[in-house]
């Protein structure tokens, strides 16, 4: 074993921008994703028929297929002209993002449904029974519990993301698994560069955990006051 790669710093600099880029991929798809999971959540809530049909679907196919095909299969419908920012393909990052958000959307819409689902039914009834409208039922009483169960599973799905953004490398945008694949071939200390990989995806997936169960505390804390 031969660390001494670590000692050029570039490197150390090329893992870095790597390690950077992941979270920076990973807090665009959840915070999007996460934001059109209202749509396919919405509708698998509503009583329309239809719609239910269309939510439910969307979401089984999403989470029913590998990430890596649905990437692959975006990007081999829609052609996008070269374009280059800052070293990389732009069209490519572009296509790749929309199909982590897609994919990131379905497992937050699952998140969605079930934290307004565990909420008891009563709950309803009472603000309905109160005069309350379904939307401000909704609004107002289902969803500020509902969010409290639904945090801590977002906090995974980035989690999650942060370890799938790797699927990145096979676009040539420049995350940790690309920048490792750089250090790689130009160091032949395969085993070695993996293992600082990891090293630095633990890092990163361990502390993001640490800190979301520490702001779920807190807000329980809050809620106990
Ligand atoms: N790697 C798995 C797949 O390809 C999991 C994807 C998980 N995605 C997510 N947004 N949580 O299907």
């Amino acid at each position: 074993m031969d660390f001494s790669f670590l000692l050029d710093l570039f490197y150390v600099k090329t893992l870095l921008q790597g390690v950077l880029i992941t979270i920076v991929l990973a807090l665009i798809a959840v915070l999007m994703g996460t934001l059109i999971a209202v749509i396919p959540t919405y509708f698998r809530l509503s009583k329309h028929k239809i719609l239910n049909f269309i939510g439910g679907s969307y979401v089984e196919i999403i989470r029913g297929t590998p990430l890596l095909v649905q990437v692959m299969l975006i990007y081999a419908i829609v052609k996008l002209p070269v374009m280059t920012v800052l070293g990389m393909d732009f069209g490519a990052f572009l296509l790749g993002m929309v199909a982590l958000i897609i994919n990131s959307s379905a497992y937050a819409s699952e998140t969605f449904r079930a934290g307004i689902l565990s909420i008891e039914k009563g709950q309803k009834e009472a603000g309905l029974s109160l005069g309350m409208t379904e939307k401000s039922t909704m609004l107002h009483i289902i969803m500020p519990q509902a969010i409290k169960n639904i945090m801590p599973s977002l906090g995974n799905e980035f989690v999650t993301l942060i370890k799938e953004t790797s699927i990145f490398m096979y676009l040539g945008i420049s995350e940790l698994m690309y920048s490792a694949q750089i250090v790689k071939t130009s160091t032949y200390r395969t085993k070695e560069v993996y293992i600082v990989t990891a090293l630095l995806y633990f890092v990163l997936t361990f502390t993001t955990s640490k800190l979301m169960s520490k702001l779920e505390k807190r807000m329980r804390k809050q809620d106990e006051k």
